[in-house]
């Protein structure tokens, strides 16, 4: 008997990446999202890839009912992965009180009801961004916890501080929280990818459609840093890697692998890159010629900020192997499978 695992966010970027590894991990798959920032066609592509239809329940998480009785009808949940959050840096600033109820509220109705429907782990999609700028770098778990530079950030914290409270409270539940760096690219079949509705604030998603002339031209937030080209440095990291670190972490939980009740990692490279470096790599594998500019920094943006993998490498036995070129390769394909879709 496969086990189950319910994935919130499963028809999002990561969430989508994550379902398709389960699945051929062998685990069967209930699927949670609102689709405030994702599609249910998002299912088809997952099904073109495994040829397995995941269960999908288009529900808002801060609805108690209504997951009370998606629960109650998917009975044998062994485990949580917990993607759906609101998660532009930009939008938390400007809209505060919807992610402070989105991010918390749908965590905490999660977390209530994991006991009584027996579900023993939940793995928790946090973000490197807890850190804010880091005194130095590559930055490992044990680096402090700065106060948060958005909403977003600060609510990616707070959730973390929910699950150890509830954990030490005596819930019989345990939780792996996963740091994730900057997820890059797309699945390699090209048959999922990153989709930001609207305008993407991400940036290479931007970069992807600079590329295919669907943005007239990128703007690189400030080349004046304190970096060796004066552009931010981040740690990019494939998609379908972080997706495999997800597979790893909820097993670990279920095969009681751990005595540990809460564990955290970062998900990263190892590796900084500059925005800079990465529009040349883009080049390089795309053969185009990127149109961007010099414009002034963004609000909020971290300077440089790279991970130190170690405990991931060593502890879940997990390691990120895709290449920074293949990685962007894969982004491009499927920019170009959208276009050939007519769906952007
Ligand atoms: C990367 C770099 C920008 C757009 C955030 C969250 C993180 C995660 C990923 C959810 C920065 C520069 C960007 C553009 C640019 N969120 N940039 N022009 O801000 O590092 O991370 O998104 O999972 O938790 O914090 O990612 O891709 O927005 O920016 O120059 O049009 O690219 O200034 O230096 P970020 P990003």
């Amino acid at each position: 008997m496969s086990k189950k695992i319910l994935v919130t966010g499963g028809t999002g970027y990561i969430g989508s990446h994550t379902v398709v590894e389960l699945q051929q991990a062998g685990y069967e798959v209930v699927i949670i999202d609102n689709l405030s920032n994702s599609n249910a066609e998002v299912i088809d592509g997952i099904v073109k890839i495994t040829g397995i239809r995941p269960t999908f329940e288009k529900i808002d998480l801060v609805d108690m009912d209504a997951l009370k009785d998606v629960l109650n009808r998917h009975k044998g949940i062994d485990g949580i992965i917990h993607f759906a959050a609101s998660k532009a840096v930009g939008e938390s600033v400007q809209k505060p009180l919807l992610y402070y109820k989105n991010n918390l509220v749908s965590l905490t109705n999660l977390l209530e009801l994991m006991p009584e429907h027996n579900i023993k782990g939940i793995v928790f999609s946090s973000s490197c961004t807890v850190y804010g700028e880091p005194d130095q770098n590559p930055i490992d778990e044990s680096a402090p916890i700065k106060p948060a530079t958005s909403p977003y950030g600060n609510t990616k914290q707070i959730n973390e501080e929910i699950i150890n409270d509830f954990v030490h409270s005596g819930a019989p539940i345990k939780s792996i929280i996963l740091r994730y760096f900057n997820p890059i690219g797309a699945h390699p079949s090209g048959e999922i990818g990153e989709l930001p509705l609207g305008v993407p604030q991400n940036l290479v998603p931007f970069i992807t459609q600079t590329g295919m002339g669907i943005r007239e031209q990128l703007s690189v937030f400030g080349d004046d840093y304190d970096t060796p080209d004066g552009s931010c440095i981040r740690d990019f990291i494939n998609v379908v890697d972080l997706s495999k670190a997800h597979v790893i972490a909820i097993e670990r939980m279920l095969e009681n692998k751990s005595d540990e009740k809460v564990e955290i990692f970062n998900l990263g490279t190892g590796i900084g890159l500059s925005v800079l470096e990465l529009i040349s790599v883009f080049e390089k594998v795309s053969g185009k010629s990127l149109n961007y500019k010099i414009a002034p920094r963004r609000e909020g943006d971290i300077e440089k900020i790279w991970a130190q993998a170690d405990k991931a490498n060593n502890v879940l036995g997990w390691k990120a192997n895709e290449t920074i070129d293949d990685t962007m390769a894969s982004a491009w394909k499927w920019q170009l499978k959208l276009r050939e879709k007519n769906i952007i």
